[in-house]
């Protein structure tokens, strides 16, 4: 098995990205990367996606400063980088090469199908970068350049991941000679909380970008912070029901009651057996001591982590050595297959 998958270096992570995805990259690593053998089980290899965060407009320093604490707060949450390969796209410029490869296979038909490029370009299509509209390649390249088997993501990420295997499939049947130059990876979408809902707004996903800092837990919120969050989350004034068909049409309330059994490693009906018939003014304190308790070890291990930037950037280059050495012979499968020419 190999594992492979990405977080854009934007901002802070938040509960989203840390029950959507991260949670389950270190689930993996603890799972399949012996600490005794070299990649016992199988290999994880985890990147932040800082040439994507460039198809937005963005300022360089701080595009910066948010790659190395990203860095830190991954490994806070425990991605351990003597076991997983932890580094960053634009030390490996491979994602870049096999990028522009892929460009001559995928067609704009897909691109044009692409949900998220519609929502980040919203009404000024015309004015997005041409990044943003090819981003999903660079996604495909980020995988298909490990022959990743496995890719671990949130559900917002499912239709990428279709197109990386649309492109897989393509180029293995026109450019292959009969072989499969690229693997085709799976997604894993976590059961639950694989769609962490805004806490101001049960329709919109909680994201980096939502300007309002109360639509989400960030991992370096404070205890205050956090309870103070939870309080003023929307929700209905109705109590918890006894099961999980009584929260449809309750976007808010699935919302916490999803958060609440994800971090409890517990299902949303064990939740609701818990607390149906009970309000928010009894819920919401009990999720605001659970999210309390699950990430005041992450905050302080990243709190002190983010200080060394030395050991931070040892790390990246580390792991980009390593993922550079991966890389290179599918990258060079890709370009002979293509008839160019390296000398
Ligand atoms: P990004 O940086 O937006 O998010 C990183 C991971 O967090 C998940 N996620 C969520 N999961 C549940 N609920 C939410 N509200 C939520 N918000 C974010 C995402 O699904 C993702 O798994 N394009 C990617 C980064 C990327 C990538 C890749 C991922 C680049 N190349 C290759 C996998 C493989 C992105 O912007 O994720």
């Amino acid at each position: 098995m190999r594992i492979v998958s990405g977080i854009q270096p934007t901002g802070n992570l938040h509960l989203g990205n840390y029950l959507g995805a991260i949670r389950n990259w270190v689930r993996m690593q603890d799972e399949l990367v012996s600490p005794k053998g070299p990649n016992g089980g199988g290999d994880c290899l985890f990147f932040l996606a800082d040439l994507h965060a460039i198809s937005m407009p963005h300022d360089p320093a701080t595009l910066s400063a948010n790659t190395r604490e990203m860095v830190a707060a991954l490994v806070a949450c425990g991605i351990d980088p003597d076991r997983s390969t932890l580094f960053n796209q634009t030390q490996v410029p491979a994602h870049a090469e096999l990028q522009w490869l892929l460009c001559g296979t995928a067609r704009m038909g897909w691109l044009n199908r692409m949900t998220q490029f519609k929502d980040k370009s919203g009404k000024n299509r015309e004015g997005a970068s041409i990044a943003l509209f090819t981003y999903p390649v660079l996604q495909a390249a980020d995988v298909l350049l490990y022959q990743a088997t496995h890719v671990p993501v949130g559900e917002d990420q499912k239709q990428h991941l279709e197109l990386a295997r649309d492109i897989a499939q393509k180029f293995n049947n026109d450019f292959g000679g009969g072989k499969d130059i690229f693997t085709q990876p799976d997604p894993i979408i976590p059961p639950e909380a694989a769609r962490i809902m805004s806490l101001r707004d049960g329709g919109a996903k909680m994201s980096k970008s939502d300007p309002s800092d109360m639509s989400r837990i960030n991992l370096t919120d404070d205890a205050d912070t956090i309870m103070q969050k939870v309080k003023k989350a929307k929700t209905d004034p109705e109590p918890l029901p006894d099961e999980a068909a009584g929260l449809e049409g309750r976007a808010e309330a699935a919302n916490l009651v999803g958060i609440y059994a994800a971090l409890a490693g517990t299902s949303v009906a064990a939740v609701l057996g818990d607390f149906a018939g009970k309000g928010f003014g009894v819920f919401k304190p009990a999720l605001g001591e659970l999210l309390v308790e699950k990430l005041a070890p992450i905050n302080a291990r990243f709190v002190e982590l983010r200080q060394d930037r030395g050991a931070l950037d040892a790390i990246l280059r580390k792991g980009a050595e390593k993922a550079r050495t991966l890389a290179a012979p599918t990258l060079a499968a890709a370009y002979d297959a293509l008839g160019l020419v390296r000398g």
